[in-house]
């Protein structure tokens, strides 16, 4: 029998080898009760990295970190559960009309989500944006508004006890280089969702310069084990491999990105987040077993009622006025052209180093912090138009966001550019 203590576990890691599932159980149990220090699981995390890890592996960590807490559970509601979870880009709004438009669907979608790290955004960043919404709901009133057929929609924080030695696992990776793993993150994300109790999942995975996985292959990669651990929980579950080269629609920044979201639902927005939303809504329809096609919800207003009514339940005024920045700075074409390349790394960089974003886990945001996209790629632009409005509170920062911004745009001629897809495959099993 192999020894159950922390240093032969990173040793048998480091070395190649498998992790037995008693292993796993003692090294995740010991570091959820302080047995197993910091700087222990963090060369745990390192060599875990470096070799991988199997599906077996990877099935039985995730059920650990499950363990490490505990699961909600949502079966007595009478409709359909079904939730969303993208692995985060620039300019990524979607869940913002995705959600009320799969609850107008006929769903119930309880969407746990997280605040923004780095140069991508959070959710419930952008939606504390709005005066008096709070992300703290109660579980007894998260089960009151998701049975309720005119909201059936809520987008709030995991409570502390949902995968609590996920959260402390993810703050180690995220100060010891070990994010980019293709398990570590399957498993952090499917824990926190398998525990959330939906009956089914869509995946959103995002692929190119401003995501996590840069090539087609990882992100089929991590598609393919995030599916997997959903099946065998039994947690319906289908991933997109969507593209993130270019930002999403026209804004990074929280209170600009809720305003854009708010004219998606008006029956405007970008074409890409309408396209986007509506093809994961399809997905989430479908897998909640419902005939209604979402185009016809969203064009309707059915959607935005129930964005409403989502705001008003977590004590949000969906018509206050949203926060706006004191200072800002235009970006201009320096020559005639057409836009062949705007990077999302470099736009949720300056967005981040505007205060849309947070260094450190606790700091504030700036709610009107944010770049405003004004031409995109394909799109023809004559020197002196402005392309970029960048917004902040703290006009120290525009040196920095102009510098993130500096290479992150290329005019050429129109043909250098050919569109490229948003949707780039679909994994299910
Ligand atoms: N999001 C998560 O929740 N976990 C990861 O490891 C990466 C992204």
């Amino acid at each position: 029998m192999t020894a159950l203590d922390a240093v032969s576990i990173i040793t048998a890691k480091r070395d190649g080898g498998e992790l037995s599932d008693a292993q796993i159980d003692w090294v995740v149990d010991g570091f959820t009760t302080g047995k197993v220090a910091d700087e222990q699981m963090s060369a745990l995390a390192m060599a875990i990295l470096l070799r991988g890890m199997s599906r077996r592996e990877t099935a039985r960590w995730t059920a650990a970190m499950i363990a490490s807490g505990s699961r909600m559970d949502f079966t007595g509601l009478s409709r359909p559960t079904v939730d969303k979870h993208s692995t985060g880009g620039v300019g990524d709004k979607i869940t913002l009309p995705l959600a009320p438009l799969v609850a107008a669907c006929g769903a119930a979608v309880p969407q746990l989500s997280g605040r923004g790290l780095g140069h991508t955004g959070g959710t419930l960043d952008k939606l504390e944006s709005i005066p008096g919404w709070r992300a703290e709901v109660p579980i007894a009133r998260m089960r009151e508004i998701l049975a309720d057929p005119a909201i059936g929609a809520v987008v709030c924080a995991a409570g502390a006890d949902l995968a609590p030695a996920d959260k402390r696992l993810y703050a180690l990776r995220d100060v010891t280089g070990t994010v980019e793993s293709i398990p570590l993150i399957a498993s952090s994300i499917m824990s926190k969702k398998i525990a959330e109790g939906t009956a089914s999942l869509v995946l959103d995975v995002k692929v190119g310069a401003g995501a996590f996985m840069k090539s087609i292959d990882d992100a089929r990669e991590l598609a393919t084990a995030m599916v997997e651990l959903g099946a065998d929980s039994g947690v319906r579950t289908v991933a997109l491999l969507t593209a993130m080269d270019t930002p999403l629609g026209d804004t990074a920044g929280n209170a600009l990105e809720v305003a854009e979201s708010v004219r998606v639902l008006a029956g405007g927005g970008p074409a890409d987040i309408v396209e986007l939303t509506v093809a994961l809504a399809r997905e989430m329809v479908r897998l909640a077993g419902l005939d209604v096609d979402p185009a016809e919800v969203l064009a309707d207003g059915r959607a935005m009622d129930h964005w409403r009514a989502m705001v008003r339940a977590q004590g949000g005024d969906p018509d206050a006025a949203l926060p706006v920045a004191r200072h800002t700075e235009t970006v201009r074409a320096p020559h005639t052209g057409v836009l062949t390349r705007l990077d999302a790394m470099g736009v949720g960089l300056a967005a981040w180093r505007l205060g849309a974003g947070r260094a450190r886990q606790g700091d504030p945001v700036q709610f009107g912090a944010g770049v405003e996209m004004h031409a995109k790629p394909g799109d023809s632009v004559t020197a002196g138009q402005p392309l970029l409005t960048l917004h902040t509170d703290t006009p120290e920062a525009f040196p920095g966001a102009l510098a993130a911004l500096g290479s992150a745009f290329d005019i050429g001629v129109a043909d250098q550019w050919s569109a490229p897809p948003l949707l780039l495959g679909r994994i299910a099993r």
